[in-house]
């Protein structure tokens, strides 16, 4: 295992010890992710605590399956204790953009269903300011090439992004642009002119939601509450 990769692991691991004995979990997605949900596989085997999750893609269905964690649905249960995720940029207003996994969609709404948002990352995703990283924002099919122009007349040449030389497709049957805005002044109005734009389902920006950060770093794992 690389260096990195053990970095996602420390943090995964110790996200998992915030979830308690009967909690509703959002589970995010990502590489980072995996270790959380291989963790909390473990402590529901070994310390026999009973927890249901939902997960942000099928990919992390699939893992939750693979390691023993119950899924639930929000039919079931509307709100969340806490959702734990990755993040591909976080400020340090703990402003993030999420996405690069094309999960984003469902990423948001667990984390708006949960009474916490933890997000898990290695150090190379802390950022002094967002859109180095292009930002993910999922639109619908129809037109697309339309809602892509609107989202260039704010300042940045959208990108399709693509699977096997196909549009990529979510699991929501939608589309990613990927938008290189390099540096990102003012995250929350940014998000409120995408968000405005016909077509747009999403975008990656997740403004005011995260409410803790555990950062894996050489140095080891640091936890930062905001
Ligand atoms: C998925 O759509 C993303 O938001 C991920 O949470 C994000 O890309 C972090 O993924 P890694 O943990 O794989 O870096």
């Amino acid at each position: 295992m690389n260096t990195q990769e053990q970095l996602k692991k420390a943090v995964g691991e110790k996200a998992a010890t915030f979830v308690k004995d009967g909690m509703k979990v959002g589970l995010g997605s990502g590489s980072t992710v995996y270790w959380l949900v291989r963790a909390l596989g473990e402590r529901i085997e070994q310390e026999g605590i009973q927890i249901e999750g939902i997960p942000s893609s099928i990919q992390t269905g699939a893992w939750a399956k693979e390691f023993g964690v119950p899924l639930t649905n929000f039919a079931e249960t509307k709100e969340l204790d806490v959702t734990i995720d990755g993040s591909d940029e976080v400020d340090p207003d703990f402003q993030l953009i999420k996405g690069g996994g094309a999960a984003l969609f469902r990423e948001k709404i667990i984390a708006q269903a949960a009474e916490k948002l933890i997000i898990i990352v290695d150090e190379s995703k802390m950022v002094d300011h967002l859109g180095a990283y292009a930002l993910p924002v999922e639109i619908l099919p129809f037109a697309w090439e339309r809602t892509a122009h609107e989202i260039e007349k704010l300042d940045c040449v959208p990108v399709l992004r693509l699977k096997d030389g196909e549009p990529l497709v979510t699991d929501n049957g939608n589309y990613i642009v990927d938008c290189p805005f390099e540096r990102i002044e003012d995250p929350a109005d940014l998000d409120r002119k995408i968000q405005a734009i016909a077509g747009v389902v999403e975008t990656g920006l997740f403004i005011d939601m995260a409410d803790t950060v555990i950062i894996g770093s050489s140095e080891g794992v640091t936890i930062k509450d905001k």
